[in-house]
């Protein structure tokens, strides 16, 4: 059931996370789907209703940098100066974590993720809850992410006591993920925040390789991605490109002569219209009946990196053109 964000609506968020069930949450990211983040069977729910395999630990909301206190041991220097700047806003930083969070929340890990959300809703909730709120984002596992309260009804409406309608996402995909467990920041998920903004504030910040085995185990390969096999265009689509109308096309900046669906993801060459339009026309393409969508390459500087990283984990691999012949390099 979704519901606009009033305070009343609010109120019946609060009382259904009290008692243990989920709702759905809008931030500027993507939609949450939030629980009780120290409450184990709430924790459960979330992992139930997403079918997210209990090795991927979950990110806890929290309304303001005081509510670190529960749930981090500590907070190094180069975390500190991070969640000064950037929050509240999409960046979740890996910190050592206090007894006081649930094992399930991070996968037995000793570390938690956390994030202080900028969305008005998403505060006010944290607020009123007074806690901090388990919050993965509103798909399936391995799905594309919601950055609308309809896509969440269509995928999980039923699982959860309501969603609260907060708009579209202003940003699109996820939040910047930065491991500050160990002292010295690592970036462990490319997000909302490019990685040149992160450098500007703490300096040089290297990329975790090891990120997918150890660190992270929830960062898998494979994710987000759309039903219909997904296939990476080397290069950028001509107007001569010749795909047949049983194939959906998400192009850059501009929209080639084609006979089957098209979107462009932004007109005016903006990652961050990119990044806001990039999981709604993703789904709009899913929903096409296409046999499979071809996504053009995009440029990977600040923001286009976490576009370019959502789309290689979204597919199954690269179609190039030698000799006039398509290749298909699956992944
Ligand atoms: O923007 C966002 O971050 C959204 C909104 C709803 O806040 N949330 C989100 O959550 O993207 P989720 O669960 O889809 O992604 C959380 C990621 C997972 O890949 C997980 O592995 C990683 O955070 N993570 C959580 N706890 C971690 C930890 N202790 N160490 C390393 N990675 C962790
Ligand atoms: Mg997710």
């Amino acid at each position: 059931m979704i519901l606009p964000a009033s305070e009343t609506s609010l109120q019946r968020a609060v009382e259904a996370l009290r008692s243990g069930l989920c709702v759905g949450l809008p931030t500027e990211t993507v939609y949450g789907l939030a629980g009780d983040g120290l409450n184990p069977s709430a924790v459960a729910r979330i992992f139930e209703i997403k079918k997210r395999p209990a090795f991927d630990p979950l990110i806890l909301h929290v309304a303001d940098p005081n509510g670190l206190s529960r749930v981090a041991a500590s907070v190094p220097e180069q975390a500190r100066l991070l969640i000064g700047h950037f929050w509240p806003g999409p960046l979740t930083v890996v910190l050592p974590r206090t007894p006081e969070v649930p094992d399930l929340v991070t996968s037995g890990l000793d570390t938690v993720a956390v994030r202080c959300p900028a969305h008005p809703v998403a505060r006010r909730l944290l607020e009123l809850f007074d806690g901090p709120l388990a919050a993965p984002s509103a798909n399936l596992f391995g799905r594309l992410s919601p950055t609308t309260a309809g896509a969440v009804e269509t995928e999980l409406g039923a699982a959860l006591a309501l969603i609260l309608d907060g708009g579209p996402c202003a940003m699109g995909i996820e939040s910047t993920i930065i491991d500050c467990s160990e002292g010295k920041a690592v970036l462990l998920r490319h997000g909302a925040i490019s990685l040149e903004d992160i450098e500007g504030v703490v300096g040089s910040v290297p990329i975790s390789t090891d990120g997918e085995k150890i660190k992270a185990p929830g960062l898998l390969s494979h994710h987000y991605a759309p039903r219909t096999p997904l296939w990476l265009w080397e290069g950028s689509l001509g107007d001569g490109a010749d795909w047949d109308d049983r194939t959906g096309i998400l192009a850059w900046n501009r929209a080639p002569v084609h006979p089957g669906p098209v979107r462009v993801l932004t007109p005016d060459s903006d990652p961050r219209q990119a990044a806001a339009n990039l999981f709604r026309q993703l789904r709009e393409l899913d929903a096409a009946g296409v046999s499979r969508i071809v996504a053009e390459s995009v440029p990977t500087a600040g923001l286009g990196r976490a576009i370019a990283d959502r789309l290689h984990k979204a597919s199954s691999g690269v179609i190039r053109s030698r000799n006039g012949v398509l290749q298909e390099i699956p992944r």
